[in-house]
């Protein structure tokens, strides 16, 4: 089938390698070629050289200059010998009635726009008497503007987006005359100005950057030198931090004098020179551990604007990883709490990121304080750094960069107060679209119909007014109740929420039985209405419950809003928690067998939550209590109360109190104070051990290295002797093979950074086999188990045996929901196929 193509394939490897060598030569330095790169010396005969780069004469082609009278003004080099770029405020360009630059866009995208301004005399000309607005076709870059030092240079950097083929720059006159003096127009790396931002209050997302003007109003290179146009590839300045420190005196500067590192994602070298990230301002009172101080950058900007604050960062002063934590603010707002760069940066010291925070124009003083300080974790030296700084107002378009008018970013608070409005609505269309998806058949008519009842779910949902559009939800559902519930119904089916009807307590509220009239068992979870938490979390339950559908996660049936009540009523679980199956009640104990089953489909319901829908969804209690059996052992994820979706984890949950039961909590979590998918495979770890040895993840009755059941598990492992502390009611029964690749499992799940940690992928892979062995005959062989089916090339040839397999299966459990998961199939028997295949 496969054609030997080893002749082949030393030249290609060749030209492989010598592309590798070539590409990373290139990354080694910092290369950018503009695609649009204009510098134009206004007032100038003559092209004008300052430093490497070379300023065009004005009106040299394909620039063109509009104007009704030509008036090239010039001054002495002396008068300006004392600036920086001096040559190019020699001449200038005097306009008397409106008057314009046009530059051809080869590439259209973000552009810097930078002007140059020095008012001399010319003739009868005072430029320092001139006033006049500076725009663009799209953005008002200056308006009715005045020099505010007529002895000194001004200069104006802007990033604006241009979507257009031409770019315009106007001068107009608002009594008399206008002048520039040079004009750079040049393209700016795509990705240098990503689309979304943390903004500081509330902490949430903010998107819609990319399309945004900005204006850069400070950039700042901590605690190292001026960077000039011709040090940075992007011709930008940096200048030093000294006189915008509040206390110099508890910062000191460092510089590292070696290659800084930048990793796939994080910075770039066009995102801030070499000598940015290679220098730092470091919080001086590092070794006083009782000194707590911020150091604070202080910058005079407008208030009313909104501002994007990017901190540069580059961890060059610790000796070893997850040793510096810090805080930033910004405004006297949270940025960042306990920010550990480790982390950020792949687990290499002295590599350059960047974080873009958003102050909204709400919260903006004329003085913009920006602080680093230490972190309050215990265990950590007070200690922070800044490695560089940018601030850059936003402008929302037409109005934008009015020096000194003082009109804000009104849009935003609008734009957000639709999204958070918003939220709600969504929460009971996914609902309601859910329920579309119920029956096949009724489809489409659904998905006509729910737009409507959303809007009425909303108000329901929101201030609790008993809205009835119940009847037409529950008509269209073809059973005896419909998603949304009657309380009524609830309370004859919970004998009026009868205490001796409670089958759990959690955080949220009580959880009954419920028997409804049709006889169908019920888990009715009713919240306590007065809490705000808790609603937040019945919202947060709803949406996440009715999004997600799989065979190993407890099913949404229905909610209760009437009376302001918050309910949810799931199926019910007929043999309860995993725990009362291990220890702690009468139940008959589980078979190795059984109890890997139940690991496995749990495993499942996890890898769906993590891996299931566009964004991760981190369980963040995982435990054996909230793993569910129901009659056939059938495991099931349950209680999502404390969900929170992945990646874009809110910031507030981070710096609220650990949610989470003690003994299952990742203890990464105390260090860096945020969730990944990873806390939830460390808290699987300690379930498998507790599956394992049937006790309590916490005994404090037991002798102190015992206590905790993570450690204790761990240490046994370590010594390879984990069989000594195995439930006594199974351990002859455990295949060595099974036991020792289960072990290793746990051990992985358990490694003290997320990083080393498996994915619950990984994790369910790694327990088919830990059955397989268990079943095993003898012609398993041991395939090196965290490899995926597809990264076994041998493999791939017996795919059709899978998807023969998952077809039966799947059209067997059609009446199931087939969507995600192949529900039926076992995974051991599809494993075991292959296996064999293999050994053939
Ligand atoms: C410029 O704006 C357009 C739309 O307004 C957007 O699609 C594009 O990604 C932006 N370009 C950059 C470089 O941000
Ligand atoms: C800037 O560049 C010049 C030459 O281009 C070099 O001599 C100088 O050391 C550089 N300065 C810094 C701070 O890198
Ligand atoms: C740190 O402590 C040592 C000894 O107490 C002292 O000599 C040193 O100057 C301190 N360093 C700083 C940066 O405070
Ligand atoms: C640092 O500044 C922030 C914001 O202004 C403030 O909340 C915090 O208490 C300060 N920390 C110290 C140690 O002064």
């Amino acid at each position: 089938m496969m054609a030997p193509s080893g002749r082949k394939r030393p030249p290609a490897a060749t030209t492989f390698i010598l592309l590798c060598i070539l590409s990373s030569l290139c990354v080694c330095k910092a290369q950018f070629k503009p695609a649009d790169s204009y510098l134009v010396d206004c007032g100038s005969p003559k092209s004008t050289t300052v430093g490497q780069r070379t300023f065009a004469s004005d009106g040299a082609s394909p620039v063109k200059v509009s104007t009704s009278q030509e008036i090239l003004a010039g001054t002495s080099a002396n008068g300006v010998a004392s600036f920086d770029n001096s040559a190019l405020y020699q001449t200038a360009r005097i306009f008397t009635s409106p008057s314009s630059y046009t530059f051809p866009i080869q590439k259209q995208g973000r552009h810097f726009i930078r002007l140059y301004f020095f008012p001399f005399t010319y003739q009868s000309y005072d430029l320092a008497l001139a006033k006049f607005t500076v725009s663009t076709q799209d953005v008002l870059l200056l308006s009715d503007f005045q020099q505010p030092d007529k002895t000194a240079p001004l200069f104006k950097e802007y990033s604006l987006n241009i979507t257009r083929d031409t770019l315009v720059i106007s001068f107009k006159p608002s009594n008399g005359i206008a002048f520039i003096n040079a004009i750079e127009v040049v393209s700016v790396p795509d990705d240098l100005i990503v689309d979304a931002a943390q903004m500081v209050n509330p902490m949430q997302q903010y998107s819609g950057l990319s399309a945004q003007p900005l204006e850069t109003v400070y950039r700042v290179n901590m605690g190292g030198p001026k960077v000039t146009p011709d040090n940075d590839t992007l011709s930008r300045t940096w200048v030093t931090d000294q006189k915008y420190l509040l206390n110099p005196t508890v910062t000191k500067k460092f510089a590292y004098g070696k290659d800084v590192n930048y990793k796939k994602g994080g910075a770039t070298q066009l995102t801030a020179p070499d000598i940015v990230y290679g220098t730092v301002t470091e919080l001086a009172a590092s070794n006083t551990s009782n000194a707590l101080f911020n150091m604070t950058w202080q910058f005079d900007v407008d208030a009313g604007f909104s501002y994007l604050i990017r901190f540069h960062f580059c961890d060059i002063v610790s000796k070893a990883l997850n040793q510096l934590y810090f805080n930033a603010y910004v405004g006297g707002f949270f940025a960042q709490n306990n920010l550990d760069l480790s982390v950020m940066s792949d687990n290499q010291l002295a590599t350059a990121t960047y974080i873009d925070v958003v102050l909204s124009s709400n919260d903006a003083s004329s003085k913009l304080g920006i602080s680093i300080g230490p972190s309050t974790l215990n265990n950590v030296l007070p200690d922070g750094i800044l490695n560089g700084l940018e601030v850059m107002k936003i402008s929302t378009g037409g109005s934008a960069f009015t020096v000194g008018s003082g009109t804000g970013n009104k849009n935003l608070g609008v734009i957000l107060g639709a999204v958070l409005g918003g939220a709600g609505l969504l929460i009971i269309i996914v609902v309601l679209v859910l329920l579309c998806r119920k029956k096949k058949t009724l489809e489409k008519q659904h998905s006509k119909t729910w737009m409507p009842f959303s809007i009425n779910g909303l108000t329901s949902l929101s201030t609790g007014s008993r809205t009835s559009y119940g009847t037409t939800l529950t008509s269209g559902l073809n059973g005896s109740y419909g998603y949304r519930f009657a309380f009524s119904v609830l309370q004859e089916a919970t004998n009026n929420f009868d205490e001796n009807w409670v089958i759990g307590v959690g955080g949220f509220g009580k959880v009954y039985k419920g028997v409804m009239r049709d006889e169908t068992k019920v888990a009715v979870k009713r919240g306590n209405p007065k809490s705000q938490q808790g609603l937040n979390e019945f919202r947060t339950e709803i949406e996440l419950l009715s999004r997600l559908r799989h065979r190993h996660l407890v099913s949404l049936i229905g909610y209760c809003d009437e009376r302001n009540e918050m309910i949810l009523v799931y199926e019910y679980m007929e043999k309860g928690t995993l725990k009362s199956h291990l220890y702690g009640s009468d139940n008959p104990s589980l078979n190795w067998k059984q109890r890997l089953e139940v690991c496995i489909g749990a495993a499942r319901g996890l890898h769906y939550l993590h891996t299931g829908s566009a964004k991760a969804i981190i369980h963040r209690d995982v435990k054996s209590a909230n793993i569910l059996l129901d009659e056939n052992l059938l495991a099931k994820v349950a209680d999502f109360g404390l969900s929170k979706t992945g990646p874009e984890l809110d910031q507030t949950h981070v710096s609220t109190a650990v949610k989470g039961s003690f003994g299952y909590l990742d203890p990464e979590y105390f260090r860096r104070q945020q969730l990944t998918e990873k806390s939830d495979v460390y808290s699987f770890g300690v379930v498998l051990l507790e599956v394992l040895c049937a006790r309590p993840v916490i005994d404090p009755t037991l002798p102190r290295e015992m206590v905790n059941l993570a450690e204790w598990g761990m240490k046994w492992q370590k010594r390879g002797e984990l069989h000594q502390i195995v439930d006594q009611r199974i351990s002859g029964t455990i295949r060595p093979d099974s036991l020792r690749k289960f072990g290793e499992t746990v051990e992985k799940c358990l490694a003290d950074y997320g990083v080393e940690r498996p994915s619950m992928g990984d994790v369910l892979w790694n327990l088919e086999y830990v059955l397989q062995l268990q079943d095993a005959d003898s012609t398993v062989s041991d395939v090196n188990s965290m490899n995926r089916i597809v990264e076994l090339p041998s493999q791939v040839q017996n795919v059709g045996a899978l998807e023969s397999i998952s077809v039966t299966m799947a059209e067997a459990g059609a009446s199931n929901d087939p969507d995600h998961d192949l529900s039926d199939v076992s995974m051991s028997r599809v494993f075991s196929q292959l296996i064999k295949a293999e050994g053939r």
